[in-house]
């Protein structure tokens, strides 16, 4: 059978029946699939109740494990799934020895939840070093550079930055730190669903991303990747009985973990995002990353020269190569801009002094010509 080519998969996403949807890095569309297999998990818990956790619920968690775990290229064995990446980061800051090396170099572009972990411990002596982006668009490899020694814990920071979808070059990244014998951490969650990923060319230590964006899974469930060889050296004190290598012996005297990512686990996970996110990964999986990839290069380029026929000017990587399908435009009042597009049927979304616009692989150039239109007339 010849591959469909992404867009023909927009009927799997009915709300664009009823208005055109630009808003992939806020909130992926709903799939029918998703909802499909959320109303198969609501089956099962009204048919079966608990006996349903032993054979299909576990075998779920285990399969998103594998399915998150190929979608960046990971082992198996080396995939945490959490609620949302915030509680996953929380446990990878309380596995890491500070003594010797207190600091963490975050950047102003990453989604500041990253800093948060570390500025939180800054009782205990941790310090977080924020480098600053001389354009609002990126930070230099230089600045990494400088700031890293052997003070370093950690560089974490974006695959993709939220604030302007630029892609940032991880490999080099991963070597920075590492030459300085500091680990790296990367956020994904701008980048896994949209981008073709592969953590051991990139050698990263810890990758993190989550379902609501472009991986199509909603609200509720995240993963952290940790590197195979790092995972006996991890002994988190933020933890729970899903790390626990026995958690069915319900010993309350000692905690003994996983080998595997799993002790970097904490409760129970969210059922029904596990299963919206099996039905969303069922459409990535079919239509392909890398097709992807393709398809949604073409509509950031289409969407920045539209807006520069418009005459604006957006903010974007120089490169077409480093720009992903966030795409940042200026506007002096981008909530008032957000709220009349989204009265004109067009959802977009507003950050300080832009309107934020990401197609994803179910949108058509069209729908960029209609909202550029309604964006500039209605000024
Ligand atoms: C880059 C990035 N990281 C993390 C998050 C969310 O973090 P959490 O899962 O803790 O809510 C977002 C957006 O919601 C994001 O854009």
């Amino acid at each position: 059978m010849t591959p469909r080519p992404p867009a023909a998969y927009r009927g799997e996403f009915p709300i664009f029946e009823r208005c055109t949807y630009l808003n992939s890095c806020s909130l992926g569309a709903l799939s029918r699939r998703s909802r499909a297999r959320v109303n198969e998990y609501l089956d099962l818990w009204d048919a079966r109740g608990a006996s349903a956790w032993y054979d299909t619920w576990w075998a779920a968690l285990e399969e998103l494990r594998t399915r998150y775990g190929r979608v960046i290229g990971a082992p198996a064995g080396t995939i945490a799934l959490h609620p949302n990446v915030s509680s996953a980061l929380g446990v990878v800051a309380s596995a890491l020895d500070y003594r010797v090396r207190p600091r963490v170099i975050v950047t102003s572009l990453d989604f500041p939840t990253i800093g948060y972990q570390w500025m939180a411990k800054a009782r205990a002596g941790v310090e977080v070093v924020v480098l600053e982006s001389p354009d609002g668009i990126g930070v230099p490899l230089e600045a990494f550079e400088r700031a890293v020694d052997g003070r370093t814990a950690l560089i974490a920071t974006s695959h993709v930055y939220f604030t302007s979808g630029a892609i940032q070059d991880v490999a080099a990244l991963s070597a920075i730190a590492h030459r300085a014998g500091a680990l790296c951490l990367v956020d994904g969650y701008q980048a896994a669903g949209q981008l073709p990923v592969d953590v051991e060319a990139l050698d990263v230590d810890f990758y993190l991303g989550g379902g609501l964006k472009w991986l199509l899974g909603g609200t509720g469930v995240a993963f952290l990747h940790a590197r195979s060889e790092l995972l006996a050296s991890l002994q988190p004190t933020v933890t729970g009985w899903f790390a626990h290598r026995e958690q069915f012996r319900f010993d309350s005297r000692a905690l003994e973990l996983h080998d595997d990512a799993r002790r970097l686990e904490a409760g129970t996970p969210p059922l029904m995002p596990v299963y919206a996110q099996l039905g969303g990964l069922d459409v990535l999986e079919e239509v392909g990353i890398p097709a992807i990839r393709m398809a949604t290069a073409a509509l950031t380029e289409d969407l920045i020269d539209g807006a520069r026929a418009r005459g604006l000017v957006p903010k974007v990587a120089a490169r077409a190569e480093a720009r992903s399908a966030i795409v940042m435009l200026p506007a002096e009042d981008p909530h008032a801009d957000v709220r009349r597009l989204a009265e004109a049927g067009f959802i977009a979304d507003a950050r300080p002094g832009h309107v934020r616009v990401s197609p994803y692989f179910y949108n058509v150039p069209d729908d960029h010509r209609a909202f550029l239109e309604c964006l500039t007339h209605g000024r």
